[in-house]
């Protein structure tokens, strides 16, 4: 008889959805009444999947601490397939999902980050229609969205009180001028390979070591440009290169250490492209970036210190955060241009980078390069404040 188990990473919904009320529809009436579907997602597999109350009575009498003998093996055994049970049976798909569910456990992360994180880890999302490169949305369907949801709640914002005016302070140097010209970038130029002495910069000054210190004798915190929770950036970088001179197009790890970089797999020009372009959801114009670079959590490290920690998932995306803009503004001092985004395809790219997404994974993706004369047709223009 097979033995189950359930998993330790699994959170249980109820959904409401409209449903024609079959009994009004006999009687000629078109009535729309609730439906309610009990949903698991199942961290192990990313996936969420429908359950009967048969379903759910049998994962709720089974428990998570040790291993029971199954008196509904068709049922546990399909419910194993996806994730919502453990089993085991000697199959390599239900091995692999028993070892995430220790691997999970071993690594100390916090179930409700899970949830989180898994649900929001993409696979295969393309915003392109046929492969054609994105472009900007037209007026009306702006139009269209604003007469479907209303407008947006007001840009500026203020509560009622006491004022206190400020005086105007206008502060001059360099910082500041970089701070004011900071933006983001949607058009590279094509023509042009990015010199490597400026690649070995921005790497050097966003994501290199520049110190470290010995806490307790025992355990290493880092400096870099940005901080850190706890001082252990525990963000990685791992470059894309696309054009850049005298280094092969493909697939890297930046060795903020010895300042160097690590080849994963090269990659040929034209397949390095369209690489981007479905790592980044089909967003063409940061795909013609010369350099991408994914921040993958090395969550192994974090959740050494943040053990099963509720905050320990934002503390990492903080981090990741405080990073992309150190290397806007680096880039913007080198007269670059950068760029952030989350909508990226962080399955694929943990993938390809050849990371397990459970104890190192790709947060979100940012890039630079030089900047094409002209801004991309995406770029808002911004007015300057009266
Ligand atoms: C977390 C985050 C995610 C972003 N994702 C995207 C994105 O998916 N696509 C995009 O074109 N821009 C993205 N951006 C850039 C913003 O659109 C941009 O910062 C914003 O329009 C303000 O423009 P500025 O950076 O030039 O000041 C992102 C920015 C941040 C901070």
């Amino acid at each position: 008889m097979a033995r189950i188990r359930r998993p330790r990473y699994l959170c249980f919904f109820c959904e409401d959805f409209p449903f024609l009320d079959i009994d009004q529809l006999l009687r000629g009436q078109l009535e729309q009444i609730a439906a309610r579907q009990l949903a698991a997602f199942s961290i192990l597999c990313g996936e969420t999947v429908e359950l009967s109350p048969e379903d759910l009575e049998l994962v709720l009498a089974t428990p998570s601490s040790e291993w029971v003998e199954s008196s509904d093996e068709v049922r546990a055994r399909a419910l194993a397939r996806q994730g919502v049970l453990l089993i085991d049976e000697d199959d390599e798909e239900l091995a692999e999902l028993r070892r995430r569910d220790e691997r999970l456990t071993e690594l100390n992360w916090n179930l409700e980050s899970a949830v989180y994180h898994f649900v929001a880890r993409w696979r295969g999302v393309d915003l392109r229609e046929n492969g054609a490169d994105l472009e900007p949305p037209s007026s009306q369907a702006v139009r269209d969205f604003v007469d479907a949801f209303g407008a947006p709640p007001p840009a500026f914002y203020a509560v009622e009180g006491d004022r206190v005016e400020l005086p105007t302070v206008t502060r001059d140097g360099q910082l500041y001028d970089v701070l004011l010209r900071r933006r983001t970038a949607r058009s590279f130029d094509l023509a042009r390979d990015l010199p490597l002495e400026e690649l070995a910069g921005v790497l050097r000054y966003v994501f290199g070591y520049h110190g470290f210190a010995r806490l307790l004798g025992e355990i290493t915190t880092l400096k870099r440009t940005s901080p850190s929770a706890g001082g252990f950036h525990p963000v990685e970088a791992y470059p894309l290169l696309l054009r850049v001179e005298g280094v092969e197009p493909g697939l890297y790890h930046y060795n903020g250490r010895d300042h160097a970089l690590e080849r994963i797999a090269a990659l040929d020009p034209g397949d390095a492209r369209e690489l981007a372009a479905e790592l980044v959801c089909g967003q063409t114009y940061f795909a013609d970036a010369h350099v991408l670079v994914a921040l993958a959590a090395r969550f192994d490290r974090a959740f050494w210190k943040y053990r099963n920690h509720p905050k320990a998932l934002a503390a990492l995306l903080m981090d990741a955060a405080h990073l992309s803009q150190t290397l806007y503004l680096v880039c913007t001092e080198m007269e670059l241009g950068a760029f952030v985004t989350a909508a990226v395809n962080n399955a694929d790219i943990d993938e390809r980078f050849g990371l397990d997404g459970f104890q190192e994974g790709v947060l979100a993706v940012c890039g630079f390069g030089k900047p094409a004369a002209h801004p991309s047709a995406f770029d808002p223009t911004f007015e300057p404040l009266p």
